[in-house]
């Protein structure tokens, strides 16, 4: 979401603020509807001794459960300083993280690496991300590094309840579980920040939400924090413009800007899990499937990488002639949504923007066209424009619903507009893994730096940090880097160690 408002609202970001009171208002009026949530399929058998389901990407008891702020849980050492859906999940939890551990090969060399020096030793961290068993791996090995952390989730939709079971067991401070509403989103946030002698010194954000409640909450503690790590595109945003605007009082570090980032997170990352995703929810097939993907960033880039490889005939809509040309190039078409609603399949939106996808577009789509986003808000699909009173809304599966005109016609909205890898299916470990370790190596800098390195703006990591969070990840594969001779270097001009690329190469 791009926030243009940081100065004029209220306690929160207004239009997000807007936009989850809108979405929350509308589940209510589903539910007193009599609801129409059907149970879902089972993802997967448990192979725990209980014999329950798997239910790492909800299931309909998770969404119809007690609220988990109204449950007195305590773990097994007795602590309750967390509030997750079930804290008896946790063994399973468990075995996500453990299995996520195995891909994530950056990460846990970076704990092994430092554990001893402790560099995080005196950090309080308040994190706001997805919770998921990646980022438990991220939590854990934060807390190995020497921080003390409180953390919740980013997303209403994107938290694996077993893990945060996992994580409050393991006596870390977590308040997340998916499917929260408006109020228990922020409710969570600020459990984080504000807890009895808690002062925290660090902020690990993913979308803005915790730096501005706490900027807006409580300035006081805002000022004593030594540096933000933001990792989305729009979390960054909001913060130039806070430094824009004279606001920021602290240093940040734009995580999501690193090549590390940019090029594994948005693009290696969302060309695989976007089909998992559409699979999990629709189990449609894409060969021959006629596909828009709004915006030839690097998440579209890698939306369109991977329908093209099934064989689906990919469209593009962009806004920048430098983009549209890189579609081109790539051997897909460039189009406007107007000229090409009636006659998709699927319409995949990735700008970062808000109204890419209109009600007027959605009126000319044609029977069974999916609807997904795969950015960061739920601005890019103009969901709000889909609750009127012609329209009838039916969830068929979790997080998949059909919206169906008077005439019959239906589209099947994933998400509810929300990002559909993250809400609808995981994302790979290893692509975490890098982003993770960047983040930690920012927090690292960030806390560590002596006084006068970092002002009060934003920062992108230096490309040493960024080239050394790509050799953690090297010998996984058995890659074999050449160094450089004397001779070589000297005619490079480089060190021998790095960095190799100057700040302005594009990768
Ligand atoms: N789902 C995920 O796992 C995931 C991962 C990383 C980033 N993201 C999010 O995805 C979004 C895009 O990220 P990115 O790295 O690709 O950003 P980007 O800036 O590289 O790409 C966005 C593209 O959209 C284009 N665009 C903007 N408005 C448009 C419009 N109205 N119509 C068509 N094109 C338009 C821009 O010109 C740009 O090329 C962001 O919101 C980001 O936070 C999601």
């Amino acid at each position: 979401m791009i926030t243009n408002d940081v100065e004029d609202e209220g306690d929160l970001p207004g239009k997000l603020k807007e936009e989850k009171k809108e979405e929350f208002k509308h589940r209510q009026r589903r539910q007193s509807l009599g609801g129409q949530k059907a149970p879902m399929r089972p993802r997967r058998e448990s192979t725990t001794s209980t014999g329950s389901w798997s239910s790492y990407t909800g299931s309909s008891s998770d969404e119809e459960a007690t609220n988990p702020k109204e449950k007195e849980q305590s773990n097994s050492k007795g602590c309750s300083d967390f509030c997750v859906h079930n804290v008896a999940q946790a063994a399973f939890g468990r075995r996500e993280i453990e299995i996520a551990q195995q891909e994530m090969p950056g990460l846990m060399a970076l704990r092994k690496r430092a554990q001893a020096d402790k560099p995080l030793s005196g950090a309080k961290v308040v994190g706001c991300t997805h919770i998921t068993a990646q980022t438990a791996v991220l939590i854990e090995t934060l807390s190995a590094l020497g921080a003390q952390v409180r953390w919740a989730a980013c997303n209403i939709y994107s938290t694996q309840n077993e893990v945060a079971a996992a994580l409050a067991e393991a006596g870390f401070a977590i308040f997340a579980w998916k499917g929260e509403s408006e109020a228990d989103f922020w409710w969570c946030i600020e459990k984080c920040i504000s807890a009895d002698s808690w002062q925290p010194n660090m902020i690990l954000d993913d979308g803005g939400d915790a730096t501005h409640l706490m900027l807006k909450k409580y300035p006081a503690m805002f000022s004593l924090v030594k540096g933000i790590v933001e990792e989305s595109v729009t979390g960054v945003h909001r913060l130039y413009q806070l430094s824009k605007s004279g606001k920021l009082t602290v240093p940040a570090m734009n995580v999501n800007d690193s090549v590390t980032k940019t090029k594994f997170d948005n693009l290696y990352s969302c060309r695989e899990s976007i089909l998992d995703a559409l699979k999990r929810t629709t189990d449609v097939m894409f060969g021959g499937k006629q596909v828009v993907v709004c915006g030839y960033g690097e998440v579209g880039k890698g939306c369109c990488a991977a329908l093209k490889g099934l064989g689906a005939i990919v469209n593009v809509t962009e806004i920048d002639p430098i983009c549209a040309l890189q579609a081109c190039m790539d051997g897909f078409r460039v189009v406007k949504m107007s000229e090409i609603a009636r006659t998709t399949d699927l319409i995949i939106t990735c700008t970062g923007n808000k109204s890419v996808v209109t009600r007027e577009h959605m009126d000319r789509m044609k029977n069974g066209c999916i609807v997904a986003n795969m950015g960061h808000s739920n601005t890019e699909i103009d969901v709000n424009s889909l609750r009127t009173a012609d329209l009838t809304w039916e969830r068929v599966r979790s997080q998949v619903d059909h919206i169906i005109w008077p005439d019959g016609k239906r589209i099947i909205l994933l998400a509810e507009g929300r990002l559909v890898n993250l809400s609808c299916s995981s994302i790979p470990s290893f692509v975490v893994s890098i982003t993770s370790a960047t983040q930690a190596l920012a927090l690292i800098e960030l806390y560590n730096a002596p006084a006068g390195r970092y002002k009060q703006d934003v920062y992108l990591l230096p490309k040493k940090m960024d080239e050394y969070v790509a050799s953690l990840h090297l010998s996984s594969f058995d890659a074999h880097l050449t160094e450089l001779s004397d001779e070589q270097a000297k005619y490079l001009g480089l060190s021998k160690a790095g960095p190799f690329k100057p700040n302005y190469y594009r990768y």
